[in-house]
């Protein structure tokens, strides 16, 4: 049984505890709903993997209540202080050095000399991170390679009775996962993953930052980067225009008149931000209503390719890639 927890002092204590003793709790942040671990604990980590049924083991990224705890676990360079300055807390992942002496297991980082670290902007989220007093690996709270989960029912039709507690703190506002950057080399910052922070408000800080040419550039470098991912049932087809009688349609901007049976409009004024919140939650209900009606896929309308466009993008394209054996993210890039 999965314990159902409320966002208030004692559910947070309670949440805390459960870390400690090397327990599993899922917990919302800004950006999606983590399945929290003890980083310092092999045995609690290595149950994130089995819960999520992740084929191997990939980096996780460790959660901190402020920076201070971060740099405990990293090496931070010029640029990292400059991006923790404008963006922390928030959806910014860094990766960098570990420091020595970190007490992360290596298991979570998957036995690299690098550690991806976050303070996510989630009121809840802090205080469960300052509660359990370490660091806490969570990859979205899902089973492995399906649609991340927004809100704490999600995290249940996921991963009821395979996790000890999620801790509901209501929806998560941005909705796409955090923006990855590599500044392990200080003379190249790299994006590894487009999300909550554009692009366009990382190069006010980070002019230089340079953008994998391809997804299998990236891939070696971020292991965790499969290319397909948060995969429905249903499959996806991108950029069209207009949907056929058998396909459900994720629209973008004003309706139009539609042969699809079944629509779920990210945002009628086209408002990217509203988009972002509104994604994987239409995934979800297109594919589970979808298949409902019988259905045969999904149709997406084209999406803007500035501000959070590009995360949103990046996650359909994942959602639309071949994919493999059911159960797994694994895809040779
Ligand atoms: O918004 C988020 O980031 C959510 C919430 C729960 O915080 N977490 C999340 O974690 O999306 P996950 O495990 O699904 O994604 C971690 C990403 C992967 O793309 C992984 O490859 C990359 O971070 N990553 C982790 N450690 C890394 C490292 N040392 N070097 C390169 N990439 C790393
Ligand atoms: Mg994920």
């Amino acid at each position: 049984m999965t314990r159902r927890l409320d966002a208030t002092q004692s559910g947070i204590a309670t949440a805390a505890s459960i870390l400690r003793a090397g327990g599993l709790v899922a917990f919302g942040t800004e950006t999606v709903y983590g399945l929290g671990a003890d980083a310092s604990q092999p045995q609690a980590v290595a149950r994130i993997f089995e819960a999520k049924n992740r084929p191997r083991f990939n980096p996780l990224i460790s959660h901190f209540a402020n920076a201070q705890a971060a740099f405990t676990q990293v090496v931070p360079n010029a640029m990292a202080h400059r991006l923790v300055q404008a963006f922390w807390p928030g959806p910014l992942t860094l990766i960098l050095p570990r420091a020595p002496g970190a007490s992360i297991s290596d298991l979570a980082a998957d036995g690299l000399a690098s550690l991806a670290v976050r303070v996510p902007a989630n009121a809840t989220a802090l205080a469960l991170l300052e509660q359990a007093g370490r660091p806490i690996a969570a990859p979205s709270a899902n089973r492995s390679g399906r649609i991340s989960p927004v809100d704490a029912a999600h995290v249940l039709e996921e991963l009821d009775g395979r996790i000890d507690a999620v801790l509901d703190s209501g929806p998560c506002t941005v909705g796409v996962e955090s923006t990855v950057v590599d500044l392990t080399d200080p003379d190249t910052p790299t994006l590894l993953r487009p999300g909550g922070i554009t692009l366009e408000e990382l190069v006010a800080i980070c002019p230089h930052i340079s953008l994998p040419q391809t997804t299998s550039d990236a891939a070696p470098h971020s292991p965790g980067r499969m290319v397909s991912h948060y995969a429905p049932h249903l499959p996806v087809r991108l950029n069209a225009l207009q949907a056929r009688p058998d396909e459900a349609l994720l629209a973008f901007g004003a309706t139009r008149p539609t042969l699809a049976p079944l629509v779920w409009n990210l945002s009628s004024t086209g408002n990217l931000e509203e988009a972002a919140a509104r994604l994987f939650t239409g995934l979800r209900t297109l594919d589970r209503e979808g298949q409902t009606l019988g259905l045969r896929r999904i149709a997406v309308q084209p999406i803007p390719q500035h501000g959070l466009g590009r995360a949103i993008q990046d996650r359909l394209n994942r959602a639309a890639a071949p994919r493999p054996q059911d159960g797994t993210e694994d895809m040779a890039p």
